[in-house]
């Protein structure tokens, strides 16, 4: 039989090891800025960056390899991709400026902005910075501008409309892949309407995590570049965008029976594994599960750089698809987010209550709001580590839920149960691991007037140096 508590433990990179081993050092962080704060490190930023580098190197593909900044907002890890040799893909006017004001080559940056407004485009044009066009409407205003300077710019077009096992991938982005070619050549040519813009490549980013999708899309790119090159038009680049997998979680084990323990304890009769058997998005009709959980898949055994593999040693017509690359000359981009943050950032909150709901439940308040863990996933399936100011001789284990600062009923930072090693005190430390990927930044608000979480960066020389992300990046300390 599966225990009710299911654990998910995560995978612990030893400079968080390290940092959390010494609840005063995070009490006084805590103190000094405030609960919750994001706590950074740039030393797996790199070695993430390296790791896609050497699977390219190996089958000789030509590459880049942009961050999507999205998934980040602190300025450290746009100056440490300067200074690594990375370029950022951004979407927005103030994240283009970051990369400018870092020092990036612009062409080491991409716009893939959803809105690309005349302040945006303008701003790409003076500073020289590729664009990412989505739609006819964006020619026109980009082409405008580009005339009123005497001016082009080199753009890359995004498509959709790729067919993976006979239907068509929805995406509400991009220009239909089978309509580009027509628009292209009585567009972008000499006194055509768009003949400011020199195409210089193509671009998609799948929802989604299938490689065998990522397989199809990226073949019928080539496809396209092989037509277009008819026609004069020549792809120099195909951006497959992000969507790149990573793992949370040291035991597939454990994934394997947390999903079989949540099934099971939706039935009547069973505990609950989730706030009020929450089903995290499984549906329940009669006495019957149905669906998935509608959850991140934090464990992965392909993921990061065996991830992009197994999509360039894709089959194409008899051979491999770097083998089509190299013999198109097209270099190969990709725009990791989440995958380039593995292991970058954490997430301390301090407890603040203790008490019973009226069903029992021990709540445990935390000084941080359920934005500031926060994605499009049903739940953050990690067990955190906690940090009591004082561990106790005799482990005495207790159930809790961890609530936040907003005045709603839903107010949960997890859904699921956690298991602590013993009864928390006020002043006591939660530490969520590895939420530099979208989880602490990409929905925070500042309801109520809450201060945003602070974000520090650490470094360790003798020892731990704490610097708040703006100050990190003006110290230049990133090397
Ligand atoms: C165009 C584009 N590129 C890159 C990414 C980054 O994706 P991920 O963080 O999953 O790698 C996204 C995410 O939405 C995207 O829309």
């Amino acid at each position: 039989m599966p225990s009710t508590h299911p654990k998910l433990t995560p995978i612990v990179h030893s400079w968080i090891k390290d940092l959390t081993s010494d609840g005063s050092f995070l009490q006084h962080c805590i103190e000094q800025y405030g609960s919750p704060v994001n706590i950074h490190n740039l030393i797996s930023f790199e070695q993430n960056y390296l790791r896609f580098k050497r699977m390219f190197h190996k089958y000789g593909v030509s590459n880049k390899v942009f961050f999507a900044r999205k998934a980040n907002k602190c300025k450290s890890f746009v100056y440490a991709a300067k200074e690594y040799g990375f370029g950022v893909d951004t979407t927005s006017l103030n994240e283009m400026k970051d990369c400018i004001a870092a020092g990036l080559d612009p062409e080491k940056i991409t716009v893939t902005a959803a809105i690309k407004n005349m302040a945006i485009l303008t701003y790409a044009v003076d500073n020289h910075i590729p664009v990412t066009l989505d739609n006819e409407d964006e020619c026109q205003l980009l082409q405008q501008i580009l005339e009123e300077r005497d001016l082009t710019l080199a753009v890359g077009f995004r498509i959709t409309g790729f067919v993976h096992k006979g239907e068509k991938l929805y995406s509400r982005f991009g220009f239909d892949l089978a309509k580009l070619p027509v628009f292209l050549r009585s567009n972008l040519k000499e006194a055509g309407s768009y003949d400011r813009l020199l195409f210089r490549g193509l671009h998609f980013h799948l929802s989604g995590y299938s490689i065998d999708q990522r397989i199809s899309a990226l073949s019928q790119s080539l496809d396209l570049a092989e037509q277009l090159l008819k026609h004069g038009l020549k792809t120099t680049y195909i951006d497959m965008g992000g969507g790149i997998l990573m793992n949370y979680l040291k035991h597939g084990s454990e994934w394997v029976e947390f999903h079989e323990t949540l099934k099971n304890s939706l039935l009547p009769h069973n505990d609950e594994i989730t706030f009020r058997k929450d089903p995290l998005g499984l549906v329940k009709i009669d006495k019957q599960i149905y669906g998935e959980a509608n959850v991140y898949p934090y464990y992965n055994e392909v993921n990061q750089d065996k991830f992009v593999e197994k999509i360039i040693i894709g089959q194409k017509e008899g051979f491999p698809i770097y083998h089509h690359l190299k013999r198109l000359q097209i270099e190969l981009r990709i725009e990791p987010g989440r995958s380039l943050l593995e292991q970058c950032g954490i997430t301390v909150a301090k407890v603040a209550f203790r008490k019973r709901d009226i069903e029992g439940r021990l709540f445990v308040g935390l000084e941080m709001s359920r934005m500031q863990l926060f994605s499009s996933s049903a739940d953050f399936l990690l067990d955190p580590l906690f940090i009591p100011i004082e561990k106790k001789q005799e482990e005495n284990p207790c159930e809790v839920y961890f609530v936040g600062t907003y005045c709603l009923e839903q107010e949960l930072i997890l859904k699921r149960k956690i298991q602590l090693p013993q009864f928390p005190q006020i002043g006591d430390l939660v530490c969520f691991v590895n939420t530099a990927g979208y989880m602490m930044h990409f929905y925070e608000s500042e309801a109520h007037l809450i201060d945003l979480a602070k974000n520090l960066v650490v470094e360790k020389t003798h020892r731990w140096e704490v610097y708040e992300d703006s100050e990190y990046v003006t110290a230049e300390n990133v090397r």
